[in-house]
This record gives C-alpha cells, structure tokens and sequence, in this order.
C-alpha cells in the first residue's frame, strides 16, 4: 500500500465515532475536512514521525564528504538546505528508514482496517530532510511523497491534521507557506487552518463528545534554534520567536473558549522526553495544566507514555526511522516514564490510537513486531494487539 519511507513525528488519529468533523474559528469554510462517518466512536491517534522521506535525494558523498569541508573552511556561507540535506546520520539510514517505513505503514493499514481509522493527526516533520518548499520541486516532491504515497484504503478520504516540526522550517517562510496554504488547496485531505499560519485549532466532535485540538509551531519555542550556527535559524523562526506569545495566547484563548469534553495541545517538541525535556515550552504547558489537557508530540523516534504535572504526554514516534536513545534505550529516567517501546538495540516502530468517548479516551499503542530475515530487533508476541494502553477519564476544564 502506501510507502512510507520515514515515519517520525507524526501522530495520527483515527476516529471511529466522528459524526462532524469541523473548524472553528475559521473565516472559510471551503476547505473543511471530509467528515469521517463512522458509527462507534473511536479516535486513532496515531504518530508518524518521518514519513516523508520518498523523493528525498541527498548531495552526492563527494559533495558532502570533500567539498563541503573545503567550502567551511573558506568561510562561504553555505545555505542551511544544503547544511542539511548532507546530515551523516540521515543519509546512511535512507535505506533502512525506507523499507522500515513500508513494513510499518503496512502494519498501520492492516490495524486500521481492524479499528476503522478515520483521521490522522500529525506531530510534524512532514518532509525530509528539509521540508518542501514553494517551487517546482517542492510542489513534485508533494506529490510524490505525500499526495501519491497515501492514497490507499483508509488512506483516500481520511483527513490529516497538520502540524510542523524542525525539518519543516529549514526552507523558512516558503516551506511554511507551502503546508499552510499551497498543501490544503492541492489536496482537501491536508487540513492546515485556513488562516496560513502556523498555528491553528480544530474541533472533532462524536456523538456525546467534542475535542478541541490546539496545533502550534514549536520550532519558535526554542531558543537552541535561533544561534547562528543551527540549520533552523532563518527570518521565520527568528521572527516567530520573537512573537511566541502570540501562540501562547493563541492557545490559551481557543482552551478558554472551548466547552470539549477533550482539549488537546498537538505540536512537535516533547516537553517530557526521555532524551531532551524541552522546558521552553513551559508557558505552552502550564495552560494545558490549568485545563486538564492532553499533549500530543513527537520529536523524539519512539514510543512512549509519559505522565507528569497531572498530564499525559503521548509520544508516538517512529514509523520509518527509529532511535533508542531518543527513549533512553527502555529505560525509565523516573516514575514520569510510563511506557517506552525501547530496548538496549533500537526502538520500535508502531503508532498510537484513541478511542474517544464520553466516558474516556482509550489510548492504545501499537507496537510493531520487527522481524526480519536474519532475526528479531524487537520482538511483540501478537503485534496486532496494543503492547500498552491506559484510559483517560479527567475531562477537560
Ligand atoms: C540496516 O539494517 C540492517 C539489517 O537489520 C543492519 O544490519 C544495519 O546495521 C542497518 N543500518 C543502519 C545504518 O542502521
Ligand atoms: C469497522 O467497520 C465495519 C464495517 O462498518 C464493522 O463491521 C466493524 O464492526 C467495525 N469495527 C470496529 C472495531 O468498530
Ligand atoms: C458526558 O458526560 C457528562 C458527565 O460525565 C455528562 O454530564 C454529559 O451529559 C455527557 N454528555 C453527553 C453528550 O452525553
Ligand atoms: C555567529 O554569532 C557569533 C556570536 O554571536 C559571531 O561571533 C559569529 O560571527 C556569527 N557567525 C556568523 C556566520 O554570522
Ligand atoms: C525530564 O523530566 C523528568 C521529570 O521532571 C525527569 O525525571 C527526567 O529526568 C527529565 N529527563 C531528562 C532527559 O532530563
Ligand atoms: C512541572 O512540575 C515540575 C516539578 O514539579 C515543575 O518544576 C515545573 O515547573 C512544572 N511544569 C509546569 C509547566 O508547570
């Protein structure tokens, strides 16, 4: 079915019971998301992180290895795209992060077709290595890696919800621009606001329930982002940074106006992370506390549960490319650590689900039995069952 090359921080939803699916606050209404019309009422949550690496090329190793250094050390300035699209790390794992992609976004159909997904909520990092842009490359690089890749079964009407990560905005504004407002019109599938901006609110509503969901830009948050030196540092994040506030009021209002039985913060960097606590994200946090809200992240290739400050932080990484490391190789770093789909040799590929109701929202975490030819990186006995769920019964104030 569809072929995925790198899943990494995405989270997807999947609702079973969604009787409207709609926008607040928007000025059109053109672009809504097509309804999911299940009957039962169940949201699949559900994080890709990486997904988005088809199409994706890197400079040719004479490039990356000789020339590049040789550039450096003149003193050219060298263009964060190319900084980037040359990242060691990334190019040796194109390979594996490809085919681990396939076997998950398979894996991901065949639990699907079990649950009836019926939405996808994204946690960023939509394009690799460097986001797409508004050219010509960036609009066949669309295409090919989102519009033609996800076209299959549950795939074809089911609507994303869109957030950005740190390999969207290497492009700066373009890239921004792209996803916010070129992507929605190329494809109603791709929900991003209506607005063109980076943050957005989005209501999904099932029989007896509602949810607010909250998307911010948290590549603004950091300040790690803004030094010369980082691959993230361009106008757009240099200005979003400055004005941070406005997505913290922005945040803060949308959770004070909505009377959801659910309020979600859905963005990129983990505020509770086994690697990297991002605690820049604090104000965003503190207003999701006051609310008994729900962080949905990713960032970080795994799989993992968290619970701290009376607040779930549900990670659900890697589908394509996944790091131990990034959950502490399974080991919990304290008692905020509920679950991590982490061993001592990689992390798992999986993705997360969530059964909203009334009542409670089921969260169950699948976690990809990772068979290969000469062996097992991460065995699950009956990987169509969740290896992890707990139940969320606090509504939101
Ligand atoms: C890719 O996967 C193969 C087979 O599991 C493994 O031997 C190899 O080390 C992996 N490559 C990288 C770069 O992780
Ligand atoms: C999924 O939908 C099918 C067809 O509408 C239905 O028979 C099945 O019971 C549903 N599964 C779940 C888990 O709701
Ligand atoms: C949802 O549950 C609450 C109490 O838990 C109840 O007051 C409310 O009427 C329910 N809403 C619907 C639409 O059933
Ligand atoms: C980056 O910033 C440092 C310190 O602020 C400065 O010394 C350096 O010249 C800057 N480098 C570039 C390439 O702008
Ligand atoms: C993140 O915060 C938790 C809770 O305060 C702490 O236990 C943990 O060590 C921190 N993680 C890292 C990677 O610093
Ligand atoms: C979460 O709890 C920790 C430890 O109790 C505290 O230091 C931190 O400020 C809290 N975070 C927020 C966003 O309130």
């Amino acid at each position: 079915m569809t072929s995925w090359s790198r899943l990494s921080f995405l989270a997807l939803l999947v609702l079973q019971e969604i009787v409207l699916a709609k926008y607040v606050r928007t000025k059109r209404s053109t672009i809504a998301p097509v309804g999911a019309g299940g009957s039962d009422g169940t949201i699949f949550d559900q994080d890709f992180v990486d997904y988005g690496w088809t199409g994706w090329t890197p400079s040719p190793p004479h490039f990356c290895l000789e020339v590049l250094p040789e550039l450096q050390a003149a003193g050219l300035v060298i263009p964060n795209e190319v900084l980037n699209d040359c990242d060691p790390g990334d190019i040796t794992y194109i390979t594996n992060a490809t085919a681990l992609q396939l076997d998950t976004s398979s894996y991901v159909g065949q639990v699907c077709a079990m649950k009836n997904c019926t939405a996808f909520v994204s946690v960023g990092d939509n394009f690799y290595d460097s986001g797409i842009d508004f050219t010509t490359g960036g609009i066949q690089r669309f295409q090919e890696a989102w519009v033609d890749m996800y076209n299959e079964g549950v795939f074809q009407t089911a609507p994303w919800y869109q957030c950005l990560g740190n390999h969207d905005v290497v492009k700066g504004q373009s890239g921004i621009d792209f996803q916010t407002q070129v992507a929605p019109i190329y494809d109603p599938r791709w929900n991003f606001g209506t607005q063109g901006l980076p943050y957005w609110t989005y209501d999904l509503t099932g029989k007896d329930w509602s949810a607010t969901f909250v998307v911010v830009d948290s590549d603004c948050f950091l300040s790690s982002y803004q030094k010369n030196t980082s691959v993230y540092a361009n106008s757009y994040t240099e200005a979003c940074y400055a004005d941070r506030q406005t997505q913290v009021d922005f945040l803060a209002n949308a959770f004070a106006e909505s009377t959801a039985t659910w309020k979600f913060l859905q963005l990129h960097h983990p505020y509770m992370s086994s690697a990297t606590n991002e605690t820049e994200l604090a104000p965003l946090v503190e207003i999701v506390i006051q609310h008994n809200g729900i962080v949905l992240n990713g960032h970080d290739h795994c799989l993992g549960h968290y619970y701290s400050n009376n607040t779930n932080f549900i990670l659900s990484g890697a589908a394509g490319y996944p790091q131990a490391g990034d959950c502490n190789y399974g080991i919990p770093l304290g008692p905020y650590a509920m679950f991590l789909a982490a061993n001592p040799m990689t992390a798992a590929n999986g993705f997360v689900t969530m059964d909203i109701s009334n009542q409670s929202i089921n969260v169950e975490y699948y976690v990809r039995d990772m068979s290969f030819e000469n062996g097992d990186l991460y065995p699950v006995m009956h990987d169509l069952n969740p290896s992890y769920s707990f139940q969320i019964t606090q509504h939101a104030t």
